[in-house]
């Protein structure tokens, strides 16, 4: 009888197999989602996402004091104003509602990390990430109301905005807009690789972000191509992207890969609102371990290549990191 003498066991004891981690995933990976609601006066459960809540503004500094004491240190913002209009007028209002909630945060937190959302659906009437005519999501006239929100939140104290819309030469647009306005030290992390996604249902709830017509297609990518993420990373990158992102993420780790291996800058993950529902619902029927799943999850996502993840279980993970 002839034995292994390689064991890939002895490596495995529980003693030794914390040292042997290749991937640890820290709080320092984490960045919390932020939905601030102008029309509430107290947190609101979002009915499609248990455990997370739409917060008012008078509250948000609270919320984020409470994160942080738990070692979350970046939030993204995304906002859901009083009014709406055909052009998004309330997403670059210096009185907007994520402009106030920025100025309150900065004020109370110097070392939060603040990132904004910087994208249209929200703010629009009939909810496209674009300026719109005859049913059709302009591109071009986009493109400086875009700027134009962008600056808003540098102004308001945001570190690093991140364009969600999709529109072709949004970060062009929005890096000359910065610069232009003295705020040639924001950053920006596009949503460069986004999907046309299913999983995307529950956060429309949660921000109200919801379409009168038609869908995304025209904007955001077919999930049956890969190739087509490089080629939109690679023209953020040209256009002045700081960082990158891919979205959504669990589906996705093949193109975090990719993208992290082709070229080799920052990369961010969004761990979106279907995966986290999926994971709430099954813990809720009793049939899986919510946190060791969503744990899971998001070591997988940073094993793909991820060095940041947005997620909404950011604060029950940061309790058990
Ligand atoms: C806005 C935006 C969306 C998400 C982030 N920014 C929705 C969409 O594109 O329809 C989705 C986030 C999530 O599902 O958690 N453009």
């Amino acid at each position: 009888m002839e034995f292994p003498k390689v064991r890939m066991r002895r490596l495995r004891k529980n003693r030794i197999r914390p040292l042997m981690q290749e991937t640890k995933l820290s709080k320092e990976d984490l960045i919390m989602p932020i939905f601030v609601d102008e029309n509430i006066s107290s947190r609101q459960e979002i009915p499609s996402m248990p455990g997370y809540f739409r917060i008012p503004l008078h509250s948000i500094s609270d919320e984020i004091g409470k994160a942080m004491e738990l070692g979350i240190r970046a939030f993204i913002f995304f906002g859901i104003p009083a009014s709406k209009d055909e052009i998004g007028s309330s997403a670059y209002d210096d009185d907007g509602v994520i402009q106030k909630a920025l100025r309150d945060v900065r004020q109370d937190f110097d070392d939060a990390v603040l990132i904004t959302d910087v994208c249209l659906c929200e703010y629009t009437t009939h909810g496209h990430c674009g300026i719109v005519h005859n049913e059709e999501i302009l591109n071009d006239p986009t493109l400086p109301v875009l700027g134009k929100v962008a600056v808003s939140h540098a102004r308001a104290g945001a570190d690093i905005v991140a364009p969600s819309g999709m529109m072709d030469g949004m970060i062009k647009a929005i890096r000359g807009a910065l610069d232009e306005n003295g705020f040639e030290n924001t950053a920006i992390m596009s949503y460069s690789a986004k999907y046309a996604s299913s999983f995307y249902g529950p956060f429309r709830e949660a921000a109200e972000s919801g379409y009168a017509f038609g869908d995304r297609k025209s904007y955001q990518m077919d999930f049956h191509n890969s190739d087509e993420a490089l080629r939109e990373v690679e023209l953020d990158l040209r256009e002045g992207a700081d960082m990158v992102m891919v979205k959504p993420a669990l589906s996705y780790l093949d193109i975090i890969r990719r993208v992290k291996e082709a070229f080799k800058v920052p990369v961010a993950a969004y761990n979106v609102s279907g995966e986290y529902s999926m994971v709430k619902a099954a813990g809720r029927m009793g049939w899986l371990d919510e946190t060791s799943i969503a744990y899971e999850i998001l070591t997988s996502i940073k094993r793909a290549g991820a060095d940041l993840i947005i997620t909404y279980h950011a604060k029950e993970i940061a309790e058990v990191l």
